[in-house]
């Protein structure tokens, strides 16, 4: 998969670090030459012992050091590598190379290559949400450099939330993605949604559906692993942010709107994979709901339709949206191809334990004047399928 790629892994100091060790021996056996560089903080955590056996290179971590130096320097080791993985990346560390420190031989390497730079965060979940680590990871994506993570789950400090260090595997298929894809979307910008909404009917209680997010999740994949910069909105879903994609976290409707709506005007395809809820309590109350009379009637009104409202947009992105339907598919996919103003739809039978929640699926898809149906596959599968037709119709109209 990285056969004679030269990877430069970076190693920060974080409990994480015992990982790099791991991740290491995952990318020789891909096929790359690794040269690892830690710093001071991830000798703390990992010994360069291993990091070198598991590489079978010398460990750098010093700027001063004569004796490496003499070697190959600085200067030199940064233009070595095809890529540069940092794994883990502390905050601190985001926050040096946001701003351009160059205080010790990794963040100078970082300062002085030109090849592509992926960071894979991992940190305490505030850690992570902080609006100065925020504001740092906006300013990284911003210079071109990829993110891959940090993933959702149980962190070693106790608490659980997004800060997770993603999976050696799951590294290395970004950084794999990114280096022998073909880039067919890159320079694009990518906009998907994805999972259930949650509309809220009371304190604790809500109105949802069974969207499990791997269908969105796929495409969002997908899209970045073809080059794309790709954000994707997200209902509540127990799944890992694919590499290099940027996620924001919705509940209900109308904040998935909010969240879509002003990004829509600046991408160039939206892909609406979520399913969103067509209703919601007309109240909502502050109060649990008590039980009292045998009967209770609730009463819903219609929530913004997102997907109909971006395709609306006066010079708005390639629209793709999904079509759910328990029967009478390609009917209901068609009309909803022309009602909404679609440039493709992507239909799926729901229902029976189809689709929803599934890891595989079957796609038929619709645009204006053609069809095609997606056998059963594997949901990623089926994803990069059907990102390349997005990608071929959207190139054919632009
Ligand atoms: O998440 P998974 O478990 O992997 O399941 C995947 C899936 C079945 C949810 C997915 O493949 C799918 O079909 N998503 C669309 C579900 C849906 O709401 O379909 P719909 O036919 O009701 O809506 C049509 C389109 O309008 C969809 O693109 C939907 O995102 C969009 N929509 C709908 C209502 C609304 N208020 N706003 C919208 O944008």
């Amino acid at each position: 998969m990285l056969k004679d790629r030269r990877i430069l892994l970076g190693i920060t100091g974080g409990i994480a670090a015992y990982k790099a060790a791991e991740l290491s021996r995952r990318l020789v056996e891909a096929g790359a030459e690794v040269q690892v560089v830690m710093t001071r903080a991830a000798c703390a955590f990992i010994s360069p012992m291993t990091l070198q056996a598991v590489s079978g290179r010398a460990v750098r971590s010093e700027l001063m050091d004569p004796e490496a130096e003499a070697g190959m320097g600085h200067i030199e080791l940064a233009r070595w590598p095809d890529a540069v993985l940092v794994a883990p990346a502390s905050a601190h560390f985001l926050a040096r190379v946001a701003h351009g420190l160059a205080d010790d031989l990794l963040t100078t390497l970082c300062l002085a290559t030109d090849k592509p730079m992926f960071l894979a965060p991992a940190m305490n979940r505030l850690m992570w949400t902080n609006p100065a680590t925020q504001s740092n990871v906006s300013r990284l994506r911003e210079r071109g450099i990829r993110l891959l993570g940090p993933g959702v789950g149980a962190q070693a400090c106790g608490e659980t939330g997004v800060g997770r260090m993603l999976g050696p595997l799951e590294l290395i298929q970004g950084l794999a993605g990114t280096l022998t894809g073909d880039h067919v979307l890159e320079g694009n910008r990518v906009l998907v949604t994805a999972g259930p909404t949650r509309e809220p009917l009371d304190p604790v209680r809500f109105m949802t559906n069974r969207s499990s997010g791997k269908m969105g999740f796929a495409v969002a994949q997908a899209a970045a692993a073809m080059g794309a910069q790709v954000t994707l909105v997200s209902g509540p879903v127990a799944l890992d942010t694919p590499a290099n994609v940027e996620r924001i976290d919705v509940e209900t409707a109308a904040e998935m709107q909010a969240a879509v709506v002003p990004r829509a005007g600046d991408a160039h395809i939206f892909i609406a994979t979520a399913a969103v809820s067509d209703y919601r309590p007309l109240v909502a109350g502050d109060r649990k709901i008590k039980k009292s009379a045998d009967r209770l009637q609730l009463e819903l009104v219609r929530n913004p339709d997102i997907l109909a409202e971006v395709a609306a947009l006066p010079s708005g992105p390639f629209c793709v949206g999904f079509a759910a339907e328990t029967h009478d598919l390609e009917a209901y996919a068609r009309a909803k191809l022309t009602a909404k103003g679609l440039d493709m739809i992507a239909a799926n039978a729901v229902g029976n334990g189809l689709a929803f929640d599934r890891d595989q699926n079957t796609l038929h898809l619709f645009w204006p004047g053609g069809d095609e149906i997606l056998p059963t596959a594997a949901k990623t599968e089926l994803a990069s399928v059907l990102m390349r037709r997005v990608a071929e119709r959207f190139h054919a109209q632009n």
